[in-house]
């Protein structure tokens, strides 16, 4: 079979982790190129992915005749420049989500890699992961007969970077974290939001209030779909205990739980009556399977020329819904979909 030649576009913490799975992991795929403007970084993935060909510029891989596929880890903000780029210039696209920086981009990418015919895969890895997937087959196997509810949450242990507390640039946790559990729901339910309600607050960093009042850690939020069904989701972060990712899909006649604190199945009990499991300490721990799951369909769908499981469609309704529950947080009522197409 053919193999797609590929360029990692961005050596950062997430753009490592594709990178080592295209270097080792995926089959009918080679790792030809990596890019980024930071000479350390470049060099420091060159050396360990063993890869002789670095980039600084996208452009250069753009021009790159040899290269297939790109995926694109870079910042965020700097997606869409590149992905539209790189489809104009026929490359096929994984990019990371958030997919855009708001909706018009996500539109724009998705309508530039139609008109190109090129492949566009958003980074939504939790559904790609072995537990997520079961639950999903188990579900649509009708198990738990019809989906009444689902819920998601995801908490992040890390201490916060300054711009993480203004939301105009971050959106809190609701964009940090949630992102993926508002994917999730989607997913689960099949179906679309209608309604949404958040409430929040912030509980942990009490000097930062003052500098930026709108701030919050965590978050609750509500939800009510086009066909009925109930999600809820809840994201939180700098925990400090793990990172902790789980769903519950409530059915009429059964419930399906994905997820687990602990980092191991193993339980330790002691002399002093203690029970202790290890915690989940990272994404990048938790979801490894998954990346290298994803890494592999996205290839697969190049090759056998079918639609990525996860589409730009789904980047662009996570990011509108990222931006509808922050306007339901801020503005302290629910938020309708509806209401917003009737504004025009
Ligand atoms: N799927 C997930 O759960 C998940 C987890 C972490 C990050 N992400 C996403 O991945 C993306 C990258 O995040 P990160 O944490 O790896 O960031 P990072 O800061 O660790 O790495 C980003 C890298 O991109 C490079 N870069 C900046 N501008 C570039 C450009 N124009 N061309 C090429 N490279 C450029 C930087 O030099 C840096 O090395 C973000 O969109 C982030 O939201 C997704």
């Amino acid at each position: 079979m053919k193999s797609i030649n590929v360029c990692l576009i961005g050596t950062g913490r997430a753009g490592m982790i594709h990178g080592r799975n295209y270097a080792k992991n995926v089959q009918n795929a080679r790792l030809v190129a990596v890019c980024d403007p930071n000479v350390e970084s470049l060099k420091a993935a060159q050396e360990e992915l063993g890869v002789e060909i670095g980039y600084s510029d996208y452009r250069e891989v753009l021009r790159d005749d040899d290269i297939d596929a790109v995926i694109v880890v870079t910042p965020t903000q700097f997606h869409c420049e590149i992905v539209v780029a790189a489809a104009k210039a026929k490359k096929h696209i994984l990019c990371e989500k958030p997919f855009g920086v708001n909706e018009e981009e996500c539109q724009l990418m998705i309508d530039v890699a139609k008109e190109n015919n090129v492949k566009l895969q958003v980074g939504f890895m939790r559904r790609f992961d072995e537990s997520f997937r079961q639950a999903k087959a188990l579900v649509d196997q009708g198990v738990i007969g019809d989906v009444v509810l689902v819920k998601s949450l995801t908490h992040g242990p890390s201490e916060l970077k300054e711009w993480m507390y203004d939301i105009s640039k971050s959106s809190g946790p609701i964009g940090e974290v949630n992102s993926h559990d508002l994917d999730t729901l989607r997913w689960f339910t099949g179906s679309e939001v209608e309604s949404v309600y958040a409430i929040g607050g912030n509980f942990r960093s009490p000097e930062m209030k003052e500098k930026y009042p709108d701030y919050y850690d965590t978050v609750s939020m509500n939800m009510k779909f086009n066909d009925g069904k109930l999600g809820a989701v809840d994201g939180a972060q700098y925990v400090q205990y793990g990172y902790d990712a789980r769903a519950e899909i409530l059915g009429t006649h059964g419930s399906i739980l994905v997820g687990d604190q602990s980092k191991l199945n193993v339980v330790v009990a002691n002399k002093d009556g203690e029970v202790n499991k290890s915690a989940m300490h990272s994404w990048t721990y938790l979801f490894k399977d998954a990346y290298a799951r994803e890494d592999q369909a996205f290839i697969d769908c190049i090759l056998h020329n079918t639609q990525p499981e996860v589409t730009g469609y789904d980047g662009l309704m996570s990011v509108r819904l990222v931006r509808l529950a922050l306007q339901s947080l801020l503005e302290e009522r629910i938020v309708y979909v509806e209401e917003e197409k009737s504004n025009g």
